[in-house]
């Protein structure tokens, strides 16, 4: 169960200074490769200057990688967490992004706005994931593409991952990087008390999403890349 969305928007305020070295010691750096391979499925053949938004952009580490990518591309970033957006802005790129303050679950664009979207590690913190889904399939065009980056619940315990990784080690390589403690015990809690993947590519599919596919990333499926039309 999601915490309240005002304890997920002030932990995110609370640790924006540092949520970036955290994620690069945490990860040993494989999050930005994890962006940068979930932004080549999402972006390859799409139109040319498309409009593509990050949902729960954070620090932006996504926003700036479409840019790089697509630098014809038109980025809109929302986040309600106005810390992390702006602790973001300082990236190379990042000035070429709208950077929006808004809730997932109320998003302030018209029907099918944009050309695709990308989440990243932010579906998994959300109150009403149903909801959610479907505001992102109503801003997404018909046709559109979705790209969501996350931590699922694993479908088995896998002893080194979720028993020693996950529980142990990335709560106190979070509380040693970002000095907080509480926002890195939540870490593990919140992959616990997700959807599988499975589950989460049902869920897209009964908000109207035709083509859904999921795929594990390296190493072990940590990480994985769920892509929908
Ligand atoms: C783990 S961070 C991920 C940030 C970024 N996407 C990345 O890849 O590093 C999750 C982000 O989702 C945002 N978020 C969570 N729930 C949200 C909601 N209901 N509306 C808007 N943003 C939300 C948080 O504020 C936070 O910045």
């Amino acid at each position: 169960m999601a915490p309240a969305a005002t304890d997920v928007r002030a932990m995110f305020d609370r640790i924006a200074g540092r949520y970036d070295t955290a994620n690069r010691v945490m990860s040993v750096g494989l999050d930005v490769l994890w962006r940068r391979r979930a932004m080549r499925c999402l972006l390859d053949g799409l139109e040319p200057s498309p409009w593509v938004l990050d949902l729960g952009a954070g620090t932006l580490g996504g926003a700036v990688e479409i840019m790089r990518q697509r630098p014809d591309a038109h980025v809109v970033a929302a986040d309600f967490a106005r810390t992390m957006l702006a602790a973001g802005r300082r990236k190379p790129g990042a000035v070429a992004v709208a950077l929006h303050a808004a809730d997932v679950h109320r998003l302030p664009y018209r029907d099918g706005a944009f050309a695709a979207a990308f989440s990243g590690f932010c579906v998994r913190n959300l109150r009403d994931l149903a909801l959610a889904l479907a505001e992102l399939r109503r801003v997404v065009r018909p046709g559109g593409r979705l790209a969501v980056l996350e931590f699922f619940r694993p479908l088995r315990p896998r002893p080194f991952w979720d028993g020693l990784w996950t529980t142990r080690m990335l709560p106190l390589l979070g509380w040693a990087t970002s000095g907080d403690r509480a926002a890195y015990r939540y870490l593990p809690e919140s992959i616990q008390g997700f959807v599988t993947r499975a589950e989460f590519e049902v869920q897209l599919r009964a908000v109207g999403f035709a083509e859904v596919r999921g795929q594990n990333f390296f190493p072990g499926g940590i990480a994985s890349l769920v892509e929908a039309r």
